[in-house]
C-alpha cells in the first residue's frame, strides 16, 4: 500500500494506471477508522481495480473548534487496517496541501434547498466545508466511482448536487449503515461515549427501528409522535430532530406514497453528537 502526501505524488501513480485502463475508486475519510469504513474499501472493489482511500481531518466542515480538536486521529491503526483491507494508496494531505490559501479559502455554491435542512440547521455551512474538501479530493484523484456511507444521508445527497452542479462524470456509490451487535450504527464519534452514554445511544436504532417496523400501522405524524416518545427523561440524551422526510428533498413527509422516505434522527447523547437513519423506501 502506498502513502501520499502530495497531489503530485498521487497523480504520478495514478497516471500510468488510468493510462492502462484501470478503474480507480475512492474512499473519502477523515480517518478514526471502523469497519464501516472497511466496508467501503469491500464494496469499492467491486467496482474498481485500483482503491484510493484519503484521510484528511477537514477544518471546513466543523463548525465548533473543539469538536475539530478533539477529533480522534490514529493514524498507525487506520493505515494497518486499509492495508489490510487491500487498500491499493492513501492520500494524506496536509492542511497546507489542500488549502494552499489557508483553511478560510472562500467557498460557496448552491446546493439546494436542502442544505439548510436538518444537520444544516445544527451546523451551519456544514455542507460547503464538506463539498468543498470532496470537490478538492475528485480534482486531485479524478476517479471513476467514490464511496460514502448512508449514515450521513444527507451529505450523499450534498455531494450528489455538487457534483450535479459541477457536471462531474463519477459515480457515487452509497453504502449501507454498519451497525454493532446491538443496533449502534458504527462511527468514529462511538470512541467518546461513556459507558452510560453508550448504553444510551441505542435509543438512535431502537427508535428508527420502530418507525419502520411500524410503519404500516400508524399515520406519519403518529410515527414521529411514537419515536421522540422514546427519548424522554432519559438523562443525559438530548434530541435535536427526529423527522419521516422524503429522501430526495429531506422536507418533512406529507404523505406515505412519497416516492424515497427516510427516517432521520440526531441527538447529544452526553457530549457526542450522533446521527443516524433508515430508509423506509
Ligand atoms: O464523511 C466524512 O468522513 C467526511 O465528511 C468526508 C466525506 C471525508 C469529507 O471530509
Amino acid at each position: 500500500m502506498e502513502i501520499f502526501k502530495t497531489k503530485s505524488a498521487l497523480e504520478a501513480f495514478l497516471k500510468p494506471l488510468k493510462a492502462s485502463g484501470k478503474k480507480i475508486a475512492l474512499v473519502p475519510t477523515m480517518g478514526a477508522l471502523h469497519n464501516g469504513h472497511i466496508s467501503l474499501i469491500e464494496l469499492a472493489k467491486t467496482y474498481a481495480d485500483i482503491i484510493v482511500c484519503s484521510i484528511f481531518v477537514n477544518p471546513t466542515q466543523f463548525t465548533d473548534p473543539k469538536d475539530l480538536e478533539k477529533y480522534p486521529r490514529p493514524i498507525e491503526h487506520d493505515l494497518a487496517m486499509l492495508n489490510e483491507a487491500g487498500c491499493s494508496g492513501v492520500f494524506m494531505p496536509d492542511i497546507a496541501e489542500m488549502y494552499p490559501q489557508g483553511a478560510d479559502e472562500n467557498w460557496h455554491i448552491d446546493l439546494g434547498k436542502a442544505e439548510f435542512l436538518l444537520e444544516g440547521e445544527f451546523r451551519k455551512g456544514h455542507y460547503q466545508g464538506v463539498t468543498q474538501i470532496v470537490k478538492k479530493l475528485f480534482d486531485a484523484v479524478e476517479p471513476d466511482v467514490a464511496m460514502f456511507g448512508q449514515k450521513d444521508f444527507q451529505q450523499v445527497l450534498m455531494i450528489k448536487n455538487m457534483l450535479a452542479y459541477f457536471q462531474l462524470p463519477i459515480k457515487i456509490i452509497t453504502c449501507p449503515i454498519i451497525r454493532e451487535d446491538d443496533g449502534l450504527a458504527m462511527s468514529s464519534r462511538n470512541i467518546h461515549l461513556s459507558p452510560v452514554d453508550r448504553e444510551n445511544s441505542l435509543v438512535l436504532s431502537k427508535s428508527l427501528q420502530y418507525v419502520t417496523d411500524h410503519f404500516n400501522e400508524f399515520s406519519l405524524d403518529e410515527l414521529e409522535e411514537k419515536a421522540k416518545r422514546f427519548y424522554h427523561g432519559i438523562e443525559g440524551v438530548e434530541l435535536d430532530y427526529f423527522t419521516i422526510a422524503n429522501g430526495d428533498t429531506l422536507e418533512k413527509a406529507k404523505s406515505k406514497n412519497e416516492n424515497s422516505l427516510v427516517a432521520l434522527v440526531a441527538a447529544k447523547v452526553g457530549s457526542t453528537r450522533l446521527i443516524d437513519n433508515m430508509i423506509i423506501k
